[in-house]
């Protein structure tokens, strides 16, 4: 692999930015990571309908003791983010008792299936590794060097792609389309959930799901008004409405009047409440769930406070991290802490058929009342 490292600390930031180039030859090094289509210059599509290109360039950038993949994603993207995107994976297999979706799969029969902001992969692995005979394109604005991408399954191909583009090119269409965890990552979900549905195959299904026990998704039934939780959830607030483009909330994408406004039907939402500590005692499941949820905080909290929080120009990284570490303190010992975890899913219609047929009907109804022949100016 070329590492051009051109790492140069700016003025008045802790920051360092690096470089990594990385040619046809060495791709593998990076797990076959290649970018897609946003990329025209650069990207060619292949016979299967995935996407290679013959040079990829990447900036990590070092802020404040974290690596990111650019200067606008907030959270990192290094060892410790990826250790908690692990156990959050492991909470969902979990909470969906060994499963992975709650959309339709085809079974037995080739199928394609998209992963949106895949992170280390563990999903779109493990999807692979369930469904042989799907093909399996798992895209994301960032390498996780270490995920489980390196197992090299021949049907599961990452891709570097900007879900944000604004048309995306992939050859063929989706069965499925998955999207987890990307709670303030994308800002225009419109164009997304457009994309999606452009991209589906009839009767195809999204699903979007939201684990991040971001600090707007926790209740906190013994919460202190005085709390440091309280200022450090304020804060945040104030800090990450700036650029929501829909109603500045961290999970307004989970609205399902967003998906049908697209043109999904069948929209459905699953929620399921999970502790968030080691207050359950009586019931093994939920105590495993309550501590991993709680680990996963306690391993993302600093992730999720620190780019935002900092870029304000209010908050230094050790105000952020001295606040982080008292929030813990007390969500740790709170006895009834939960946090909210939703399912959406929603599907393509079979066909826009019926939709036409009422057009004409409408339209013939009209017609008739007009006294006029809908077959058009040679029967007036
Ligand atoms: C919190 S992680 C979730 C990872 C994975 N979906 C999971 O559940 O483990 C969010 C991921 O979204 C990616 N991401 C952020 N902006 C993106 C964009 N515009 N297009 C594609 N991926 C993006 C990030 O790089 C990161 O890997």
């Amino acid at each position: 692999m070329v590492q051009s490292s051109k790492a140069h600390a700016e003025l008045g930031h802790d920051r360092l930015t690096q470089n990594i180039e990385v040619d046809e030859e060495d791709q593998h090094d990076l797990d076959s990571v290649s970018q897609a289509s946003g990329d025209a210059e650069v990207a060619d599509e292949d016979d299967d309908g995935t996407s290679t290109r013959s040079q990829l360039a990447v900036q990590a950038v070092y802020e404040n003791g974290r690596r990111y993949c650019n200067d606008s994603y907030f959270m990192p993207n290094d060892d410790a983010e990826q250790t908690r995107l692990n156990i959050i994976h492991q909470v969902f297999l979990m909470l969906l008792d060994g499963e992975l979706t709650k959309a339709p799969v085809p079974q037995g029969r080739p199928c394609r299936i998209l992963d949106i902001g895949t992170g280390p992969g563990d999903w779109a692995v493990e999807m692979g590794e369930k469904y042989p005979d799907a093909q399996v394109i798992a895209t994301d604005i960032s390498v996780f060097d270490a995920g489980p991408a390196v197992l090299g399954l021949p049907n599961v191909h990452f891709q570097l792609d900007d879900a944000e583009a604004a048309e995306w090119s992939y050859q063929e269409p989706f069965e499925l389309i998955h999207f987890r965890g990307l709670s303030g990552a994308l800002r225009n979900w419109e164009t997304v959930y457009q994309q999606s549905f452009k991209n589906l195959r009839a009767g195809g299904y999204i699903e979007v799901v939201e684990s991040e026990p971001d600090l707007d998704a926790i209740v906190f039934p013994d919460l202190d008004p005085n709390s440091y939780y309280n200022i450090l959830a304020s804060a945040m607030k104030s800090a990450t409405t700036i650029d929501n483009a829909i109603d500045g909330t961290p999970r307004c994408h989970l609205q399902p009047s967003l998906l049908t406004a697209s043109g999904f039907i069948d929209v459905r939402n699953y929620d399921i409440t999970v502790p968030l500590g080691t207050w359950p005692n009586n019931d093994p499941r939920q105590s495993t769930l309550g501590k991993m949820m709680l680990i996963a905080f306690l391993e993302g909290l600093e992730a999720h406070c620190l780019r935002p929080l900092t870029a304000t120009g209010n908050w230094t990284a050790s105000n952020v991290r001295d606040i982080c570490e008292k929030v813990k303190f007390e969500v740790a010992a709170s006895k009834g802490a939960t946090v909210s975890v939703r399912f959406v899913t929603g599907r393509k219609p079979m066909s826009h058929a019926p939709h036409r047929l009422r057009h004409q009907k409408k339209l013939e109804a009209l017609l008739d009342g007009m006294n006029l022949d809908s077959s058009g100016p040679s029967g007036i």
